[in-house]
């Protein structure tokens, strides 16, 4: 190992999500996880206990810390701004769950900041980098489909309110945070997960036509929802720079769906679902056979860009590698270019608030964020 590559991690926030992190951290000899720190004490001790992990006994002791190099974000959405602004203030590199934060103006701060300080704030989902969205992309840009017109999108995410998911818990122990989750919205949990291939695949949003409500008020019995009815549910059409149309669906409503079908010239590329990595994505060829012109009842399976099966969470539903977006901050910061970086994520994160605030009279929204810098010096 080559230690001038090796850096140091402080994970703040280590509630249920921070064990999919610690999943697959083996295979990550250049990552240090120098430290943890959370408010809840005892969730920050049960954690180390099972990780072997050093405890900060604050966080301000992770800012005055000269070794670390990049702070893993891992605290719940309406924290993000707060924590991921002072770790910049005191020169650290972010990488931050998502949403990048809770208003465009505040996302924008902080990658202004990051800009002005020589620093990147990255931001999850980093699934883009997965075998699934690179082998897709290769597709894509390799015209397997032809020209593209048409994509349709779903993350729906089976009728949450209706499981129990009162029983679920991280490996470590950690309650899944529903009410968090309800308050938050699955637009701004979820929509980045298509909103990142996308952007990737087919440039900037141009355009946003979206709806978004709440459809079912009484989710939760024992506790008030502060807000009482974020939106459950956005249904939103796309429109790219490069001339591509997407409709995307984000909610908790309907049954579980979270497919991808890009529609080009010569047939359709899908995708059954992007929170499974190691999946894979299928063609069907359009054919004419006399006077028919139909798809092809048969899928063929693409070759898969990566080759192997890559290093994934297991149980639950998302076998992902959440790592991945850690170590492209880390490479980034190295100096290699990355293609999901500081600006990426504020697009990524301003057409998600967008979908997610579009409400039920909805919105006609044209971004105002760049693929590239317009933060003023
Ligand atoms: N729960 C999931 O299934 C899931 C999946 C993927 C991504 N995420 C994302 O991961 C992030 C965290 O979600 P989670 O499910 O782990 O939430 P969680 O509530 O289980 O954990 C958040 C932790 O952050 C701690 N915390 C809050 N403010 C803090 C602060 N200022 N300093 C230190 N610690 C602080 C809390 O005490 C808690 O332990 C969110 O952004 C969420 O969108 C969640």
């Amino acid at each position: 190992m080559n230690n001038s590559e090796e850096m140091s991690v402080a994970i703040v926030g280590c509630g249920f999500v921070a064990d999919y992190y610690m999943a697959t951290i083996e295979h990550y000899p250049h990552i240090n996880i120098a430290g943890v720190f959370d408010i809840d004490a005892k969730r920050l001790k049960t954690f180390c206990d099972f990780y072997q992990l050093d405890a900060y006994e604050s966080f301000e002791a992770i800012l005055a810390n000269s070794n670390i190099n990049i702070v893993l974000n891992l605290t719940d959405p309406r924290s993000h701004y707060e924590v991921s602004k002072q770790c910049l203030e005191k020169g650290k590199n972010v990488y931050s769950e998502k949403p990048l934060a809770m208003s465009y103006e505040d996302a924008k701060e902080l990658v202004c900041l990051a800009e002005k300080k020589g620093l990147h704030i990255h931001s999850a989902p980093c699934s883009l980098f997965g075998n699934l969205a690179q082998t897709l992309k290769s597709a894509v840009s390799g015209k397997v489909c032809g020209d593209i017109r048409l994509v349709y999108a779903e993350l729906d995410d089976g009728m949450i309110h209706k499981q129990p998911y009162k029983m679920w818990v991280s490996k470590s122990g950690a309650p899944w945070p529903y009410k968090d989750e309800f308050e938050v919205g699955c637009t701004l949990e979820h929509a980045g997960y298509y909103l990142a291939w996308l952007v990737a695949m087919f440039g900037r949003v141009e355009k946003v036509i979206a709806f978004s409500d709440c459809l079912i008020k009484e989710k939760v019995h024992d506790q008030e929802l502060t807000p009482k009815y974020t939106a459950d549910t956005s249904l939103a059409t796309l429109v790219f720079s490069e001339g591509v149309v997407a409709r995307l669906s984000t909610t908790i409503v309907a049954p579980s769906k979270r497919s991808l079908q890009v529609i080009g010239e010569k047939g359709v590329l899908e995708v059954d679902d992007c929170w499974n990595n190691n999946g894979s994505v299928y063609f069907r060829r359009l054919i004419t056979i006399r006077r028919k012109t139909f798809l092809s009842p048969i899928r063929k399976k693409l070759k898969s860009v990566c080759g192997e099966k890559m290093p994934t969470t297991s149980g639950g539903k998302t076998k992902m590698d959440f790592l991945l977006g850690v170590d492209g901050l880390r490479k980034t910061v190295l100096g290699e270019k990355s293609k999901a970086d500081s600006q990426f994520a504020l697009h990524v994160n301003e057409v998600a608030l967008a979908l997610q605030y579009s409400g039920r009279d909805g919105v006609l929204y044209r971004p105002e964020s760049e693929l590239s810098s317009h933060c003023k010096k």
